[in-house]
């Protein structure tokens, strides 16, 4: 950049100082027209107004000088000036092309990045998939919270208070509840269950409605246990419902689950909520029933909980929905778990996986 002479000012009138100004101003205003650049721009900036080297600085310098009474009308008109240049100097950069080259610019000769696509996690497929067979015989589908009240987890389900039959299911509990009322203290639900008594609260019967969902219990992880896993529960309820529709129903969902070939039956079981309460075993998918090392040698796997819902359990219902008189209505209920039939359906032999977020693992499903 060219050197500027600052203008001689012989004395401290006032057309000296306004030559004097007006010819920096105009030195100013040349240079700045020649600039096309940020990088130019901000040289600009600190050959004028750089707080050390600054020509404002020198022009500052030789004003010093001025006599006292002229002191005022110089500062004034210096600082009229000094703002003008830093007022243009802002406003300029917008006009402005960047300095260099765009370094990232890019290169079309470049192989492209292949988007992954997304693919269903197998826990939710699996679940989809039982809803679906579900769907077909006239369910629709329920959902519920996940953190439930004592009362829907075990109390309406016939779980009394400090009944063994709680011990079943070791409960993971939300902290500082004790103020509370047992049947308002708040938990993470053990299984879908609740759901069953959400449902009728609202509505009267006929029910027919399965119920996916992620439950939780105070279970070491090991490779058949995760403190997390899945259920969908399933719950019939109209006039002259039998244990015969309850066998015939699940029957034919595990067929369509596992092939046609596949038979189930029926075991004495217990459940609070229901009576009389089953344990359901399919034929073994891997050997089609004669025996082998995935069914321990019996030909039988256990798959599911089930049983007819148990008068007492309508009576917790009835309060909201009268209709649900066990005089007059009957049901039945099952409960199965989603990660068991996932692990079966896909040869997954460590249920950890399902929940590890592990990409080599998931890519499988793809
Ligand atoms: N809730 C039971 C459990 O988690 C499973 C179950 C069994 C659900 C029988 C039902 C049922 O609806 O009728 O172990």
């Amino acid at each position: 950049m060219p050197k500027i002479d600052i203008p001689s000012l012989k004395d401290y009138s006032s057309t000296s100082l306004d030559g004097f100004f007006q010819a920096i101003q105009d030195s100013f205003e040349k240079e700045e027209a020649k600039v096309h650049t940020l990088d130019e721009l901000e040289d600009l900036r600190i050959r004028w107004i750089g707080r050390k080297q600054g020509l404002m600085n020198q022009i500052g310098d030789v004003l010093k000088r001025a006599p006292a009474e002229a002191r005022k009308d110089v500062g004034t008109r210096f600082n009229r000036l000094k703002q003008q240049i830093e007022q243009s100097l802002e406003a300029e950069p917008a006009s402005l092309a960047p300095s260099a080259a765009p370094t990232d610019a890019i290169d079309i000769t470049l192989p492209g990045i292949r988007p992954t696509h997304g693919a269903e996690h197998p826990l939710i497929r699996t679940m989809q998939e039982i809803i679906r067979v579900f769907e077909h015989m006239g369910y629709s589908v329920g959902v519920g919270p996940e953190v439930e009240t004592d009362y829907y987890n075990f109390e309406a389900l016939n779980f009394p208070p400090n009944h063994p039959a709680r011990d079943t299911q070791d409960t993971l509990v939300v902290a500082n509840q004790q103020h509370k009322p047992l049947r308002d203290r708040l938990l993470l639900r053990t299984h879908t269950s609740p759901v069953q008594i959400r449902t009728m609260e609202r509505t009267p019967p006929p029910v027919r409605i399965v119920i996916p969902g992620k439950v939780h219990r105070n279970d070491a992880a090991d490779a058949t246990h995760s403190p997390i896993f899945h259920q969908v529960e399933g719950l019939c309820v109209d006039e002259n419902i039998t244990f015969s529709d309850l066998k015939g129903t699940l029957d034919q969902a595990m067929k369509e689950l596992f092939g046609s070939n596949v038979r189930t039956r029926f075991f004495p079981s217990f459940f609070p909520f229901t009576e009389p309460s089953a344990d359901v075993q399919i034929s073994c998918i891997f050997c089609g029933g004669k025996g082998c090392r995935k069914c321990k040698h019996s030909g039988w796997i256990e798959l599911l909980g089930c049983g007819m819902v148990n008068p007492a359990v309508f009576e917790f219902v009835r309060g909201k929905q009268p209709a649900y008189d066990p005089k007059k209505i009957s049901g039945f209920a099952f409960g199965m778990g989603v990660d068991r039939i996932a692990m079966m359906k896909y040869g997954i032999s460590d249920i950890g996986l399902l929940y590890s977020g592990d990409m080599r693992f998931l890519e499988q499903f793809a």
